[in-house]
């Protein structure tokens, strides 16, 4: 397992529409381990493969609250069927965009494909934490983040605050 590196807002590599995986082999099971890692050191709840530079349509997952045990769930070319009309707003975040949360207006609740590690199809119904995790990540494979979800004076302001820090950071 390695601690793999963060894309952060503006990079460019944040806006590529991911390539869904073909196969499931010992590198795609490697990938999936330095995603875990390196989401559990951010820490955060969801990355997708993108966020760590890798294309592939590839997520992992873990709600599991702190005094819970891990609950690691991964979804390989995962794609929502069905999403409910009824919508509501939920607080999000990214590891892409630290420290900026804001409420995002999503559907309730969403039916995904997607195939397991063993490579095999399954189908969820999501609600909660997990329907608004599925729908952000799915995004992320898209080169969608979830401030493209919210106003555009708010969005204009903090792609503004990230690309001014990027360039002092490049100095
Ligand atoms: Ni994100």
């Amino acid at each position: 397992m390695a601690l793999r590196e963060i894309l952060i807002l503006p990079d460019k590599r944040l806006r590529l529409v991911s390539e869904p995986v073909k196969t499931i082999t010992a590198d795609l099971k490697k990938l999936v381990e330095d995603m875990f890692e390196t989401m559990y050191d951010a820490p955060g709840i969801g990355l997708a493969a993108i966020q760590i530079g890798v294309a592939k349509r590839v997520v992992t997952m873990d709600l599991a609250k702190k005094d819970e045990d891990q609950e690691r769930r991964v979804f390989i070319n995962p794609e929502i069927l069905w999403s409910s009309e009824e919508r509501s707003l939920h607080e999000e975040g990214c590891l892409s965009i630290p420290e900026f949360y804001e409420e995002v207006e999503r559907p309730v609740k969403v039916r995904v494909k997607f195939l397991d590690l063993d490579g095999k199809a399954q189908e969820i119904e999501a609600t909660g934490l997990l329907a608004t995790c599925l729908q952000h990540e799915i995004d992320h494979t898209n080169g969608v983040l979830f401030i493209d979800h919210i106003s555009k004076l708010k969005r204009d302001r903090i792609t503004k605050k990230f690309a001014k820090a990027a360039k002092r950071a490049a100095e």
